[in-house]
């Protein structure tokens, strides 16, 4: 059945209403995705109707609260394939997930440890390593891509060699949208005794995600580019690695017992869910959930596929732009397309764009290390979602037009 861009799109009341006096058309989904109706909804619902604390209440809607909050684990459970909803943390999102993993392992990390991380990784995936090697002194090595997101037999062997204590990766990149042969880096270092984490950021609206088939030791995602509200987000760890991992955060909630010198720590997830948590942004995280797979990831493939595809021919014809990346056309990629503007900063042509109503992403997108490496300042990202329609595209295609025009 043929997916209906028209009718999902309904969904999102913002494409529908003005902005900045016209029509709107959001191609920026891989910063966040916008927020249907039935989210919104469900957080004012809670607001207005359902408010109370959870986990410790004695009264009606606290445990109210608790069971909804705890089935968006089983939600978030099932949304990735993990074997049990214990092995679900909830954080704030990717960048909250990874600096937990640096903080907790990291603390014993010395100069003998390494952590290897790949060229493309989005700053959420660099600094907290960074500042763990300013704070213990320890090793942080760089794995490199083919440009079609493969991985040569020689690199993996290179790495393997650096026996490194984590091995933390992205799915799919955040600029060029290459999806990386992270199954084949997996394999190759299944036996050892590094711990692999994943960064499934990008891949959450594209690809189907299954812990179990990649075997990794950690994945993360953030709610909000997948149509959940912002601050809500997963790590999952694999329950013999949360058991053994020291918490990152004390306080309320993560806690048996209360000594002086002494503390009893509950169980994971829970000793990783320090505080009052972000109750609401769960709980629309789960509407959020219910709501991808009410429709499917795959039946918007093929759609936003052809997005990409329409995008990246009607950019071979226009002679001062150059796309970043491989082209969708044989190679597996997120829905994003990268591309310069000769002569022209990223930033000027998203402004230009921005006049007429066009929501497109300018800059380094939070990769300064693979700007660098690439020997550019930024690029113009354009990312899509299923509510974009083909004549979204014809619009972008002619702005850009007019773009050369201006410039
Ligand atoms: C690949 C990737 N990783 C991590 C992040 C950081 O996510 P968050 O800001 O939700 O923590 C992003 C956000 O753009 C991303 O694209």
């Amino acid at each position: 059945m043929t997916f209906d861009a028209a009718a999902f799109r309904k969904n999102f009341p913002v494409l529908f209403t003005p902005v900045n006096g016209k029509d709107y058309y959001y191609f920026d989904t891989a910063a966040t995705s916008l927020k249907p109706k039935c989210v919104a909804d469900r957080l004012q619902h809670y607001y207005l109707y359902e408010v109370a604390n959870i986990h410790r209440g004695s009264h009606y809607l606290g445990r109210l609260g608790t069971e909804h909050y705890e089935a968006v684990r089983e939600k978030a459970k099932n949304f990735i394939n993990a074997s049990s909803s214990e092995e679900i943390v909830f954080v704030r999102g990717v960048t909250e997930a990874i600096n937990l993993l640096a903080y907790t392992y990291g603390d014993t990390f010395n100069a003998q440890d390494t952590v290897v991380v790949s060229s493309y990784e989005h700053h959420s995936n660099v600094v907290p390593w960074v500042l763990l090697k300013q704070r213990r002194n320890c090793q942080l090595a760089v794995l490199n891509y083919n440009d079609d997101g493969s991985i040569s037999d020689e690199e993996i062997q290179r790495v393997l060699k650096l026996h490194p204590r984590i091995l933390s990766l992205q799915v799919y990149s955040n600029v060029t949208g290459v999806r990386f042969d992270v199954e084949k880096i997996l394999s190759a270092f299944a036996k050892t005794e590094t711990i692999t984490v994943l960064d499934a950021a990008q891949c959450v609206l594209h690809e189907k995600i299954n812990v179990q088939k990649w075997n990794c030791d950690f994945l993360t995602f953030s709610g909000h580019k997948m149509f959940g509200p912002f601050g809500a987000g997963v790590l999952f760890g694999k329950k013999e690695r949360l058991q053994k991992l020291p918490p990152f955060m004390g306080g309320g909630s993560m806690i048996s017992q209360v000594g002086w010198d002494q503390l009893v720590l509950q169980d994971a997830p829970y000793k990783f869910e320090a505080g009052t948590p972000n109750i609401a942004d769960v709980i629309g995280f789960g509407e959020a959930l219910d709501f991808i797979s009410n429709y499917g990831i795959e039946s918007w493939q093929e759609h936003t596929r052809n997005l990409v595809t329409t995008l990246e021919n009607a950019l071979q014809n226009m002679p001062k732009i150059k796309v970043i990346g491989p082209a969708a056309n044989g190679v597996r990629k997120a829905d994003i397309v990268s591309f310069i503007y000769e002569g022209a900063h990223p930033s000027d042509v998203g402004e230009i764009l921005d006049q007429m109503g066009i929501a497109v992403r300018a800059g380094h997108h939070c990769a300064q290390p693979l700007m660098k490496k690439l020997g550019i300042a930024g690029t113009v990202r354009v990312s899509f979602a299923p509510y974009n329609l083909k004549s979204d595209v014809d619009f972008l295609v002619q702005a850009l037009q007019k773009t050369g025009e201006i410039l």
